[in-house]
């Protein structure tokens, strides 16, 4: 195995390195705001623990072809090896790219890239080319869009290396995407250009025998969701007098889906898509003081967004729609199997500032469902289904499947340390064992179908916790933590991981202090969580895997790895598991004056914690949507460029296309030289 000495940075002066213009944008400044979450927390809640096998599944393709325990969600469809998770290097033997601030994609020794498909690239045969001086609404919903979030990559039946890519458009950033943009002046067409650019993209993609590469093609899945798509509700709250607007009296559809982050594969083939910083799409203020209570909860009603659509729709002026609001925040499943279908956004998984919605299968084909909300002292969730999933990919397995997310039980955790006392918000690991500790699962909701869907949090109905889940978590007591990203279980072990990204008010005056699973005040560098969890049940145990940040500073942790020889980490944001079990992380934000990125842990075995970095984006942009694959490793480039000093005229990257380009956000795949594995 070759470990590269790495260019360690000391310098700890900063804030995560996000533009404020990718702030202003993407999250409606929500680091500049005061926080939403205002609760003092209080537990009720009664805990019942209900030991279950583990399970995890394999899957990724249109049908569910297994469950049970060892087997791989490899969404590739290459086989699993049989190599011991934890073995030393496996999957995870390359030179780490060292830390570096340059407008490329670098990538270890021996391997090869290629952009996949860019911002503006044609989803259709009839699309037509790209014309960032020229752009039309029209030709956006025929291209792929902006800001390439989550990707998935499913295998279709019976073709041969061809695939279906599904990516997420998180946000638009107008002033990237308009010469001489101006918010006193946004236009029609540019609004209706920024809605066809969210949303999320389907495309056939051909991959060869011999390396990584993907093509993209024009096929039958190809589709494009936007901020206009038709999209239907499910579960508790479909229907409620809380999802009615002017042009819904039914409360059952919306126009579009927005600033869809994160997400996740189901067993059964379908993707799933966090709605995540929604409140930046809405302008003004409910008159009601309830409603306006409930809004600021969310964020909703206090972000000045540039964008101004509530200039070309009443629905997103809060003051004339306030419901709208309501019907954004969801976690979305869409078919990507089927191009005319209907999206449906699941109530019963509840709403909030959705990352992330990752799955694990108990033996007894119990759907448990994992989801962050991203935000300074929110929350993590899980949904544990009370339908079983059925195999095979007959039509009425699959209508069954997708049913699953409509009844269940919702639930927020409550974290508790082991080591109380040696708490003080340095970071300094307590001696014996690590950050460690216990948790409870506090149940929220009850889904049901039939219309007898149950509140479990008093003072609130079921209808109601759904939308202002937040509130029903604050009521819960459940614990604030450091922005909770990705959570991901790892289909080899069933552990689940989350990422937690940073968290600048912890600590602060007014603000909650350090406790053991988010134990550093002013957390600039974030911190990744290892649960134990009794999956179906409601109790976990947990253990701080990394404390990330220059290895040379005394507040990080690398699992007890020697940190002279780990990359440094900062800001995880997006998971994934390699086919040996490894886990890796992408970055959001690095605060360590590098550019962000992705990297490998290795989580079993001797070598536990140690990190590398696999490679690095370039200036301006956010590592997101990893997929590890044997032969293949993709991420989608978001906001390339995006810095305070830039402009259309003077662009601060000029990715990928070189030259005097402008930056198009992309999906990137990176292959070893002549085919060989990935870290092997
Ligand atoms: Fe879209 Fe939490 O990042
Ligand atoms: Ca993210
Ligand atoms: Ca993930
Ligand atoms: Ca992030």
């Amino acid at each position: 195995m070759t470990l590269k000495p790495l260019a360690l940075f000391v310098k700890h002066d900063g804030q995560s390195s996000r533009a404020s213009m990718t702030c202003q944008y993407k999250c409606g400044n929500a680091c500049f705001h005061e926080v939403s979450n205002t609760s003092d927390g209080g537990y009720f809640g009664d805990i019942v623990s209900t030991l279950s096998r583990r399970g995890v599944l394999k899957g990724g393709a249109v049908a569910v072809l297994a469950v049970g325990a060892g087997s791989v969600l490899a969404a590739c469809g290459d086989d699993a090896t049989t190599d011991p998770a934890g073995s030393p290097g496996i999957g995870t033997d390359f030179t780490a790219v060292a830390p570096n601030t340059r407008d490329e994609v670098m990538i270890p020794d021996g391997y090869e890239q290629q952009v996949v498909i860019r911002w503006g690239d044609s989803v259709f045969a009839d699309a037509p080319a790209f014309d960032f001086d020229n752009q039309t609404a029209a030709a956006q919903a025929k291209q792929f869009g902006f800001n390439a979030d989550y990707a998935a990559l499913l295998p279709i039946e019976g073709a041969p290396h061809k695939y279906l890519l599904v990516v997420s458009h998180e946000y638009t950033t107008e002033p990237m995407m308009f010469r001489g943009f101006s918010p006193d002046s946004v236009t029609r067409e540019q609004y209706e250009i920024a809605l066809a650019a969210h949303g999320l993209t389907v495309i056939e993609v051909q991959g060869h025998a011999d390396s990584g590469k993907l093509t993209p093609g024009f096929g039958k899945y190809n589709r494009r969701i936007t901020g206009t798509t038709e999209i239907g509700f499910t579960g508790p709250a479909a229907g409620s007098d809380l999802l009615k607007t002017s042009v819904d009296a039914t409360g059952t559809k919306v126009l579009g889906t927005l600033n869809n982050c994160g997400g996740g594969v189901t067993p059964w083939g379908t993707v799933l898509s966090g709605e995540e910083n929604f409140n930046g799409y809405f302008a003004g203020e409910a008159t009601d003081p309830t409603i306006a209570a409930r809004h600021k909860r969310y964020g909703v009603g206090k972000v000045d967004i540039p964008r101004h659509w509530e200039r070309f729709d009443k629905r997103f002026d809060v003051a004339q729609e306030p419901s709208e609001a309501n019907r954004f925040g969801w976690t979305l499943e869409i078919d990507p199997w089927d191009a005319s279908s209907t999206p449906v956004k699941h109530t019963a998984l509840g709403r909030f500032k959705h990352e992330s919605a990752e799955i694990h299968v108990t033996d007894d084909g119990t759907v448990v469902l994992y989801m962050g909300d991203d935000e300074r002292f929110e929350y993590m969730y899980k949904f544990v289904s009370s339908k079983k999933i059925q195999s095979g990919n007959g039509a009425a397995a699959r209508r069954h499947n997708m049913t699953i997310l409509s009844e269940g039980t919702l639930y927020v955790a409550k974290i508790t340390g082991d080591h109380p006392t040696q708490i003080d918000g340095t970071g300094e690991v307590p001696s014996d064992k690590g950050f460690t500790g216990t948790g409870q699962w506090l149940p929220l909701l009850e889904a049901r179908a039939d219309g007898q869907s149950k509140s479990l949090v008093e003072g609130m109905n079921a209808a109601e916790v759904a939308v202002f889940t937040r509130l029903a978590a604050d009521k819960a007591g459940a614990t604030k933590m450091d922005r909770p990203e990705d959570i991901q279980p790892n289909p080899k072990t069933g552990k689940v991981y989350v990422a937690l990204t940073n968290n600048s008010n912890r600590g602060k005056e007014g603000y909650a202090g350090p406790d053991e699973a988010n134990p550093r005040n002013q957390n600039k560098n974030g911190q990744i969580l290892e649960i134990t969890d009794d999956h179906t049940g409601t109790s976990f145990t947990w253990t701080l895997l990394l404390v990330c940040g220059d290895p040379a500073a005394a507040d990080t942790y690398f699992a007890g790895f020697d940190k002279s020889k780990v990359s440094p980490i900062s800001c995880p944001d997006n998971l994934a598991f390699d086919p040996y079990g490894n886990l890796w992380i992408s970055t959001d934000g690095n605060a360590l004056k590098s550019n962000d990125g992705l990297f490998s842990v290795v989580l079993d075995g001797p070598n536990r914690g140690e990190t590398k970095q696999f490679l690095t984006v370039p200036i301006g942009a956010e590592t997101c949507g990893p997929i590890i694959e044997e032969n293949r490793v993709l991420v989608c480039v978001q906001h390339p460029g995006e810095s305070d000093t830039a402009t259309t005229d003077n662009p601060t990257s000029h990715w990928p296309d070189g030259g005097s380009t402008q930056p198009r956000a992309s999906v990137v795949v990176v292959w070893k030289k002549n085919g060989g594995r990935i870290g092997r």
